[in-house]
């Protein structure tokens, strides 16, 4: 069985995009183990609830440091023991503690063409504000490997998706969403859990 552990801080449709793939057989052999979310309050926790997984709060508010805050998250990632860590709208920064210890192990999904529209304050509708202000005619989301940059590490999968006359960014957003983000997240898990995805000088390809 593939472990994979979610985190998560928001409303959750890329979870439930997993949770959809796994229960329909489309992710075979993988198992959300569990979901970590910063917010307590977080619709995904929501949706985990409802498919009998494990949910897990554990936020920076909770704790007298950021340091020690890091450990907790790292200890309640650690006890699902994964082979795969998923940031599905995760808006803390992962510490390095735990990216050295999950290395070309935590995935991202982000909704641009990386490496447009993205870095430190490229996240949720600003993304898409931004690139419909430099006018782009096509944008799309990307599945990368998480290193200690901010959304610098190896590409795994992008998809395009058109932008069109009249957008705004709520309505690009979904339309990333649902014609990218949903489909590549899980298609990332997929080929990860089948061994097929490596990394070769900074660079990850699928065999
Ligand atoms: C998505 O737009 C994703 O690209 C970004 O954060 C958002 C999370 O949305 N990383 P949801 O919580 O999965 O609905």
């Amino acid at each position: 069985m593939f472990n994979i552990v979610v985190l998560v801080s928001g409303g959750g449709t890329n979870l439930q995009a997993i949770i959809d793939n796994v229960e329909n057989g489309n992710l075979k052999d993988v198992r959300i183990a569990k979901v970590i979310s910063n917010k307590g309050d977080a619709f995904a926790l929501k949706r985990a609830a409802k498919h009998g997984i494990e949910g897990e709060v554990i936020s920076p508010k909770s704790y007298p440091s950021r340091d020690i805050f890091n450990e907790a998250l790292k200890t309640a990632i650690d006890a699902a023991e994964p082979d795969l860590i998923v940031l599905a709208g995760f808006l803390v920064v992962v510490p390095p503690v735990i990216i050295r210890a999950y290395r070309n192990r935590i995935i991202n999904i982000h909704p641009s063409l990386i490496p447009s529209f993205c870095g430190k304050g490229f996240y949720g509708l600003k993304v898409h504000e931004e690139a419909l202000k430099r006018g782009v005619k096509v944008t799309g989301a990307t599945v990368h490997f998480v290193d200690e940059g901010t959304d610098t590490g190896p590409i795994i999968i992008q998809k395009a998706v058109y932008v069109e006359e009249g957008d705004t960014p709520e309505i690009l957003q979904k339309r990333v969403m649902e014609q990218a983000e949903w489909i590549i997240l899980s298609k990332a898990i997929e080929l990860i859990s089948q061994g097929k995805v490596y990394v070769e000088d900074g660079v990850a390809h699928i065999r």
